[in-house]
């Protein structure tokens, strides 16, 4: 949620005028992370100067068209989620505090931000906005006043302000310089010859460079062409931790495709593969997770696990449920991040708390992780972002190699992130070496063969695409599932509310008679989850039954279906192939129709399918 860049050049990066232009590239790349408003700053002997402009990064680009900003070497740029005021041009980042020497921008929420306010206006500060950030201009132009170093004068701010927040802020007395600071919210620094930049995340400067330094909680920072220095907030020395960034601009392309989205959900067979990638013992065939830093001590003395996570994420976790508890004899509970903490939870040295997050930013998560950890479990994060905040929090960290994930609607992350929850199950299964401990090579040779099936879906779905254009004008779809084709149905009623803004619903198809039937009208379209009917014989024809209960009632089923089953024929207005695999795998491949579906008849309606209205990737505020 909202979206920073800085950037400081020099002669030597050959880019000492290129400012304004390196904070745009980075806030195109960043833009998922919020567009209500834009703006940018530079800093040159002459001061410091700003545009902002409400709406997309076009009308900033629009602005600076009409309007251009100088040459200068040091530039900081802000895509915003608007949390504190609406998306106007005055409430837009970056805010200057008074006297026109400072220009700070902020991702996250001041909480005392009004009491703040109220102490300021009450010294005569006039205020311009109705934003947070705008307090922290004044107060560390106020604090700039006694001391010429902008980084000391940003712990003494920093230490005021409660909540969430990522700080960048630039002085006209140092043109050369920016401060970062950070609390609760994300900030990586990219390292370059000549040249240092600041990011929400390593898409704000992956065309320049891939050396990058992940910063610890409440540090600050001061970059400038040739230097980079950390300190706590207060003043004592820090470090980062350095990392190469193992994707790089490309991956952050469309590459050809209409829309990031599109592209993430033809990049899926390679994002499985690999996240499954190096983790099998060639020799042995056994499982191997070097990066799990539990000890299998630990592991084997594990009598519950806790997935907590949101969204999407929250949804692989579901999946993860039905899997790890057939595996590993474990009860797994699955809990929404933000309902974890204010529960109670029963959580001991013996619960093992999995967080599943794409970003590694997610506030919600982070909480919930911080709350497990208080209470002594253990934590293991599912993480698709090196550098982020989840993993550095947790006990551990099983990373997914999805790539970079640009559209705000998650795809290929939830197919990684099932993977690695799968990859989980069997590792435990594995080492607790129960009675299903024989089966694991048989399982992981399923999983090695999924990334290819997910292609032969992808390459037959015209006939999905052809559905989604002619349903452009519906308004209501119900999807329904039952065992792991429930969180499908929920996670394929979740893109398509999220997409194409239709009111969308999956429910387990074993609760319809309870209560939703009696939404089922004739033309109410349903699509359907099919179990393999060489699974468990009952649950097969129990979700056949749903199918006719609905279709009697004159809903227009669109079923998912295995290959050869013909079962469901008779019921189906439309049946959608998928490849055989067994059920508790099925998940990666019956969600790709959804997936398609929802992008199709979104982009059939002329939304903005990697831009959806309201919403913002890595939602970083409670
Ligand atoms: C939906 C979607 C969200 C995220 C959720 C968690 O398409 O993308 O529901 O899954 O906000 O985000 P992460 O995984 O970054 O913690």
């Amino acid at each position: 949620m909202c979206g920073i860049v800085g950037y400081v050049g020099s002669q030597r990066s050959g880019d000492d005028g290129a400012g304004v232009g390196v904070v745009l590239e980075g806030l195109r790349r960043l833009e998922y992370r919020g567009y209500d408003s834009a703006g940018i700053a530079v800093v040159t002997a002459d001061g410091v100067q700003t545009r902002k402009k409400a709406g997309k990064l076009a009308n900033l680009v629009g602005e600076l068209a009409s309007d251009p900003l100088p040459a200068a070497a040091t530039a900081i740029g802000h895509t915003r989620w608007a949390t504190h005021g609406g998306p106007t041009d005055a409430n837009a980042h970056p805010h200057v505090g008074t006297g026109g020497r400072v220009a700070v921008i902020h991702n996250g929420i001041v909480e005392n931000f009004a009491a703040l306010r109220a102490d300021l206006a009450e010294a005569g500060v006039e205020f311009t906005s109705e934003t947070d950030t705008e307090v922290v201009a004044h107060l560390l132009a106020r604090a700039c006043e006694g001391t010429a170093d902008l980084a000391a004068a940003m712990r003494s701010v920093c230490t005021r302000l409660e909540g969430a927040f990522t700080l960048l802020a630039v002085h006209a007395d140092a043109p050369d310089t920016i401060v970062g600071a950070r609390r609760n919210s994300p900030l990586v620094v990219g390292l370059g010859e000549g040249a240092n930049y600041l990011g929400s995340d390593v898409a704000a400067f992956i065309a320049s460079t891939r050396e990058a330094l992940e910063l610890g909680q409440d540090q600050v920072v001061t970059i400038t062409p040739d230097s980079v220095v950390v300190t706590g907030f207060d003043g004592s020395p820090a470090q980062g931790r350095r990392f190469h960034v193992d994707w790089d601009a490309a991956a952050a392309e469309k590459g050809g495709f209409p829309s990031f989205m599109a592209k993430e959900i033809h990049d899926q067979p390679k994002a499985i593969a690999d996240t499954l990638l190096g983790r099998v013992e060639e020799s042995t065939g056994r499982l191997q997770l070097d990066e799990m830093k539990i000890s299998e001590a630990e592991l084997r003395t594990i009598d519950k696990m806790i997935v907590i996570a949101c969204g999407t994420a929250a949804y692989a976790g579901q999946v993860a449920k039905y899997a790890i508890e057939h595996w590993c004899r474990v009860p797994v509970e699955v809990e929404l991040a933000h309902e974890f903490r204010y529960r109670d939870p029963v959580v001991s040295e013996r619960t093992l708390v999995v967080a599943i997050s794409q970003s590694g930013e997610t506030m919600d998560t982070i909480m919930a992780v911080r709350h497990a950890r208080e209470q002594g479990a253990k934590v293991l994060a599912i993480c698709n972002t090196n550098g982020s905040t989840i993993p550095r929090e947790s006990d551990a960290v099983l990373y997914t190699h999805a790539g970079p994930e640009i559209a705000v609607a998650s795809t290929k992350a939830f197919l990684a992130q099932i993977t690695a929850c799968y990859l989980l199950g069997l590792f435990l299964a594995q080492l607790r070496g129960n009675k299903f401990s024989d089966e694991v090579a048989e399982v992981l040779a399923q999983l090695h063969e999924i990334p290819g099936q997910v292609q032969q879906v992808l390459d037959g779905l015209e006939q999905v695409r052809e559905i989604a254009r002619y349903m452009a004008d519906t308004r209501s779809v119900l999807f329904l599932g039952r065992h792991v084709g429930y969180p499908v149905a929920m996670e394929g009623a979740l893109k398509l509310k999220e997409l194409a803004y239709i009111h969308a619903e999956g429910f387990a198809a074993g609760e319809l008679k309870h209560g939703p039937i009696a939404l089922i009208e004739p033309g109410q379209p349903v699509f359907v989850v099919v179990p393999s009917p060489r699974g468990r014989d009952s649950l097969h024809s129990k979700v056949v039954s749903n199918i006719q209960e609905v279709r009697a009632r004159g809903a227009r089923t669109l079923v998912i279906a295995e290959e050869g089953d013909t079962a469901v024929e008779p019921y189906a207005d439309v049946v959608i192939r998928v490849p055989r695999t067994s059920t508790l795998l099925s998940p990666l491949l019956a969600v790709v129709p959804l997936q398609v579906f929802a992008c199709e008849l979104a982009a059939a309606k002329g939304l903005d399918v990697d831009q959806p209205r309201n919403l913002a990737k890595s939602v970083t505020v409670e």
